[in-house]
């Protein structure tokens, strides 16, 4: 089932100023999957993107799954995304061309 979250610019605003689609696995076992993750661009580097990356992380660890992010999923337009990534506990899976993060490993 694929999902939409989103994240405003105040606990009580209505504007959104950044979205994250992912698609729940309906096996067991099988991780739940970054479409993408995007802030825009005049709200970036302001934390906007790590708190989405939170709420997706409690969404995922709920559901006792891990999260994944296709490397061909990237955009290609902004190549720190991977660094990004990794700096919040996304490891590289050379085999799966992924980024995982395993929530029991926090
Ligand atoms: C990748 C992306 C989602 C990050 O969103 P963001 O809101 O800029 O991310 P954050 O603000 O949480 O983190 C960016 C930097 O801001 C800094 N930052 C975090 N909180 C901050 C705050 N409160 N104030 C100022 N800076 C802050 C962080 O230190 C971080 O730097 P680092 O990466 O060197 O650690 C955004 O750049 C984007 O939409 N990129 C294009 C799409 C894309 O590539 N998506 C990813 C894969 S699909």
């Amino acid at each position: 089932m694929r999902r939409t979250f989103t994240i405003t610019d105040g606990e009580f605003s209505t504007n959104v100023v950044g979205a994250a689609v992912v698609t729940d696995p309906m096996v067991p076992y099988a991780p739940v999957v970054i479409e993408t993750i995007r802030v825009s661009p005049n709200y970036r580097n302001k934390g906007f993107g790590s708190k989405l990356l939170e709420i997706l992380t409690i969404h995922a660890k709920n559901e006792f799954k891990n999260l994944i992010v296709p490397t061909a999923t990237l955009d290609q337009d902004y190549p720190g995304a991977f660094v990004w990534l990794s700096d919040r506990g996304f490891i590289y899976d050379a085999q799966k061309n992924a980024l995982i993060k395993r929530w029991d490993k926090d």
